[in-house]
């Protein structure tokens, strides 16, 4: 049974801003309405792409974001990198189970440094690798396009594969978070609410929607979405 008092949670995926004014559009999607930053680390070795790593992170944290930071990362091997991002001030740190040999040591190395840890599920990856570290994870992320780019369209295969998540979380009687990552529209942001995320990931249709009056706000976009959601 999906719990309809869970807290829904924006994470805007800063894949689609303005790298070369990264903090103020942190700072401008935060003071629209996000709740999380959501964080792409690419490696063009474990997805087709190569994007900012934990230096990134740190200028972030050094510049005054104090919001949660949701690294999610697309590398393989993993575990020195969720080294450096625990220096760096991630809050989440997500890591796909393919590109981790040993994925208990790796969900232990983000937790024994007091981040919460997650599990990144492709969308033809099986939640099997779950079978074995429910009580290790405080998140778990469903890919609803393959990584690598923003802007691709939500494969609606996922929608059953979050109801099967969904009850996974339930079964286990534990706090997880379950998010989504791909696609996420304001037009289909409700239906993935009722198949059972509660964190949501948006990276073009955030960035692209500037408000009109002020360019330095998001909040129309996010009150759309928050509008969607509070109609499930
Ligand atoms: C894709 C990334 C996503 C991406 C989502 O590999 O993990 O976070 O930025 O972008 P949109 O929302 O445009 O699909
Ligand atoms: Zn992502």
């Amino acid at each position: 049974m999906t719990d309809p008092t869970r807290d829904f949670l924006i994470a805007p995926s800063i894949l689609s801003a303005d790298f070369a004014r990264l903090g103020a559009e942190v700072d401008d999607v935060l003071a629209s309405g996000a709740d999380i930053v959501h964080f792409d680390v690419m490696d063009n070795h474990y997805v087709p792409n190569l994007t900012i790593g934990p230096m990134v992170c740190e200028a972030l944290r050094k510049h005054g974001v104090s919001a949660p930071i949701d690294a999610h990362l697309m590398v393989k091997p993993v575990d020195r990198l969720i080294g450096d991002f625990i220096d760096a001030g991630a809050s989440y740190i997500t890591f796909h189970p393919e590109a981790s040999d040993h994925i208990d040591r790796s969900l232990q190395l983000i937790r024994d440094a007091g981040c919460q840890a997650g599990l990144v599920f492709n969308p033809a990856t099986p939640l099997s690798f779950l079978d074995y570290v429910m009580d290790k994870v405080d998140m778990i992320l469903l890919m609803s396009v393959n990584p690598g780019f923003g802007g691709q369209s939500f494969l609606p295969g996922t929608l059953d594969k979050l109801r099967e998540a969904r009850r996974r979380i339930d079964a286990s009687g534990r706090s997880i978070r379950l998010e989504i990552d791909g696609g996420v529209k304001v037009d289909n942001i409700a239906e993935i609410a009722r198949a059972g995320a509660d964190t949501f990931v948006a990276g073009s249709a955030v960035f692209k929607a500037r408000n009109e009056a002020d360019p330095h706000r998001y909040d129309s976009v996010i009150r759309d979405f928050r509008d969607q959601l509070a109609r499930i």
